[in-house]
């Protein structure tokens, strides 16, 4: 793959493709506080569950780095309490993707189990900001583990000569790197099948056509580009062997909170006897919550919608609603491939017992 989603540079300069700009110009942006961070993700300089929280993780170290030159943050103390604020600032980029929120509590965790103990052997507040920046890499690192393992796992449920359509982007450019969705496929082709992907365009942001074609087509995977309101008509036309999509939050009954647009392609894929297979990581799934309707549903900036790249295209002063994502019930989905196995119905029971419960 030639480029790379993001990375934590050695001079501690975080750098990211701009997805805003793809696939047009292909821009690296690079960040130098957590507060640049923080815009990336509101703004979808990056975007993508797994890819907010390993930038969130990134943030979180140059903010810790950014501290320990106050000089009111000359303990342990001092630094916690302004670290954890630093947190909750980056926990509010974006409401959805649990693995935002699932980063940032991993390094609050280590920082109040390892990193006092760090400090309390020899009080210097440098080796708790490099253990955050172990850790961030750490999550980085393993994002990509991950995405393989479940490539591994998902490769069997698409058979040679498959068409799959998918929905938004779950590539790599959704990840630190491989991707969910777009990890099973290319796992798949891996193996010498022969995969030929249906991408969404996916209004409003575009992430299928401006992403998910551009990724595919950089690998030489056959993509072709559909307006979202055709996947019904493919499907009916026997043109579909399955529908494959990433997550933003499962809840652990199996509710599936992805890309605005997704609860229709599932519902679609139902009535025309398709499999609806959706790839996550396990940090995807929220224990915490009993179904889909707890969980939480960005509304973003009406602009997104009334206008296409600056350019209004409806009426000024029209009524308008942008909800980033939608909830697909558990009983349109055929199974959920994660880095642990798949998991099939009934997903309250396989969901506790891939978490060992
Ligand atoms: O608004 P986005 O682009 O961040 O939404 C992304 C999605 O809905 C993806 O499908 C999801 O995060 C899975 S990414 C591996």
């Amino acid at each position: 793959m030639a480029f790379y989603t993001l990375k934590l540079r050695d001079d501690d300069v975080v750098e990211m493709i701009d997805q805003r700009k793809l696939p047009l110009e292909i821009i690296y942006v690079e960040l130098k506080t957590y507060e640049g961070v923080y815009a990336a993700i509101k703004d979808m300089v990056v975007r993508g569950a797994p890819a907010i929280g390993v930038s969130a993780a990134f943030g979180l170290y140059l903010g810790a780095k950014s501290l320990i030159s106050l000089p009111e943050v000359n303990n342990y103390e001092t630094f916690k309490k302004k670290f954890f604020k630093i947190a909750d600032f980056m926990f509010s980029a974006r409401p959805t993707a649990v693995n935002l929120g699932w980063a940032v509590d991993r390094i609050k965790g280590l920082v109040e189990t390892e990193g006092k103990n760090i400090y309390k052997n020899n009080p210097d507040l440098k080796k708790v900001v490099s253990l955050i920046r172990n850790e961030s890499l750490k999550i980085y690192n393993e994002d990509i583990e991950i995405n393989k393992n479940m490539g591994r796992y998902g490769a069997v449920l698409l058979k040679d000569g498959y068409t799959v359509l998918t929905h938004c982007n779950a590539g790599a450019l959704a990840t630190a790197g491989y991707g969910t969705a777009l990890g099973v496929i290319r796992a798949a082709v891996s193996e010498n099948k022969k995969i030929s992907v249906v991408s969404d365009e996916t209004r409003p942001f575009l992430q299928g056509a401006r992403l998910t074609t551009w990724e595919l087509m950089e690998d030489g995977i056959p993509v072709t580009l559909i307006a979202d309101n055709s996947a019904g008509l493919l499907m009916r036309k026997g043109k579909i062997n399955a529908v494959i999509v990433g997550a933003d939050r499962i809840a652990s009954n199996g509710d599936v909170a992805n890309k605005i647009g997704t609860y229709q392609v599932a519902v679609l894929a139902k009535e025309n006897d398709i499999p609806f297979y959706v790839a996550a990581p396990l940090s995807t799934i929220d224990l915490n919550i009993k179904s889909g309707d707890e969980i939480p549903i960005e509304e973003r900036d009406i602009n997104e919608v009334v206008s296409i790249f600056g350019k209004r295209i409806a009426p000024e002063s029209v009524k308008a609603l942008n909800y980033a994502f939608d909830v697909t019930p558990n009983k349109y989905v055929s199974a959920i491939i994660t880095e642990k196995g798949i998991l099939y119905p009934d997903y309250k029971k396989s969901i506790a017992e891939a978490f060992g419960k």
